[in-house]
């Protein structure tokens, strides 16, 4: 089977690139068909670059938030997704969007949520002096950078780091998880019950 990834980016997209290539290699059982933003950003450029479908849907051009979410729903409904997947999509998500793709929508992270949510994650954990952070995929749900959480993976702070050179090393880890958290979505192998999640990795 292959499954039909949208991802939503608001940057430069190597989450997503990531993810494509592991798609191309067979590592994920799924194929990314469009690759959606809310700004022009250099991900996108990327996506175009190996030809994949793309979509710039800005906020400004609409006349709200819940007119921009559910046009941005219903190109992304029209795809027929069986994921789709927020990396490094810098907007919240309005309920409605959500509510269209339940337990298909997921976000990365970059923190050991819940500690660290927002727009800021790494920088707030060097801010806080914890020695490690790292990254976590959850399920979306209403709150910001909250929901049933599917994997995460932890990162070290070590004297000297920066914001920068922690998110690098984050984005490493996450160039791993992510493709491999796709695959058990994709696969079936996720369950959800209360709240908690649980992944049948076949061992
Ligand atoms: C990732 O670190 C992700 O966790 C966060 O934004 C970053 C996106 O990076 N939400 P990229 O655009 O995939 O390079």
């Amino acid at each position: 089977m292959s499954g039909r990834i949208v991802v939503l980016i608001s940057g430069t997209g190597s989450n997503m690139s990531a993810l494509v290539a592991a798609c191309e290699e067979g590592s994920v059982p799924g194929e990314v068909v469009l690759v959606a933003a809310d700004r022009a950003c250099t991900g996108l450029e990327a996506a175009e670059r190996v030809g994949i479908e793309t979509l710039l849907l800005e906020p400004k051009g609409f006349a709200s938030r819940d007119e921009w979410g559910d046009a941005l729903r219903d190109e992304i409904v029209s795809r027929r997704p069986d994921l789709v997947v927020s990396a490094g999509f810098m907007r919240i998500l309005p309920p409605r969007f959500i509510d269209a793709f339940d337990d298909r929508l997921i976000n990365l992270h970059p923190s050991l949520l819940p500690a660290f949510p927002g727009a800021h994650g790494v920088r707030d954990a060097l801010e806080a002096g914890v020695k490690e952070t790292g990254s976590t995929i959850h399920f979306v749900d209403y709150e910001v950078d909250h929901g049933p959480i599917i994997a995460q993976e932890a990162v070290a702070i070590v004297p000297g780091d920066t914001v920068e050179s922690l998110h690098e090393k984050i984005k490493e880890v996450e160039h791993r998880l992510l493709p491999a958290v796709c695959k058990m979505l994709l696969l079936g192998r996720v369950h959800m019950e209360g709240g908690r999640v649980t992944i049948d990795d076949g061992r």
